[in-house]
């Protein structure tokens, strides 16, 4: 997979996808995350990309011309399946995007700054845009590091474990069941007998047991 990343402030980008499980599918070639200053496209010398809004109003809007010519530019090697745009006013994402946009070939992401970005690239360029959550970021970058690190981790061979995506809490809109390690006892903690049976269909039946209780507890919405 190849992901796109049309940008003002790349520097955000540098270091999430450079650890990890970001940088284990990166150095095994299962994505490909290219982040595009989006300067190279400015309207002038200056590197204008943004400029007042139309009808006034504080905060500086990002320009369609320099937009529009990286996202052309762009598609020129290879059309995109989804040209995202990162906005709190947009759908909310979740696992279940996650896994659809995991299926996914080849990705843009635009990350808005300032004001945002003129209408008319939503209009007639962007195919979906995603909010990470109910609350406002100063850029868009964060938003396309979370959504890169979640759609990374699901792509065939990036995890060591082929199956433990599979496991992840939200996958079967459930929370995942708690989780221990050496020592069995920690300052009076124990470990709860069940993990140190060996017996493996019992400790299946626990752990779903326990994902349901913390489900019902923490995210009740999730069950309705
Ligand atoms: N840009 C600013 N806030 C954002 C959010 N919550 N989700 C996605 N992009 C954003």
């Amino acid at each position: 997979m190849t992901i796109d990343i049309i940008s003002v402030i790349p520097e955000l980008l540098e270091s999430p996808f450079g650890h990890s499980i970001m940088k284990r599918a990166r150095d095994k070639n299962i994505l490909d995350v290219r982040v595009h200053h989006l300067r190279k496209w400015a309207v002038n010398e200056y590197g204008q990309v943004d400029d007042y809004a139309f009808g006034g109003g504080a905060g500086m809007v990002m320009m369609c011309e320099p937009l529009v010519k990286a996202i052309e530019e762009l598609s020129a090697e290879a059309p995109f399946d989804e040209i995202i745009f990162l906005t709190p006013d947009g759908e909310r994402f979740n696992q279940g995007l996650a896994n659809r946009l995991s299926m996914k070939n080849r990705l843009l992401m635009i990350c808005g700054h300032y004001k945002g970005i003129d209408d008319r690239v939503r209009q007639g360029w962007v195919t979906r845009e995603i909010s990470i959550g109910d609350y406002v970021l100063s850029g868009g970058e964060l938003a396309a590091a979370v959504i890169t690190d979640a759609i990374g981790r699901l792509l065939p061979g990036v995890l060591n474990d082929e199956t433990s995506a599979l496991f992840d809490s939200f996958q079967d809109n459930l929370l995942a069941p708690p989780v221990y390690t050496r020592p069995v006892e920690f300052r009076g903690m124990k470990v709860p007998d069940v993990l140190l049976s060996g017996d493996h269909r019992k400790i299946e039946e626990w752990r779903h047991e326990q994902a349901l209780q913390r489900t019902e507890q923490r995210r009740p919405d999730l069950l309705a």
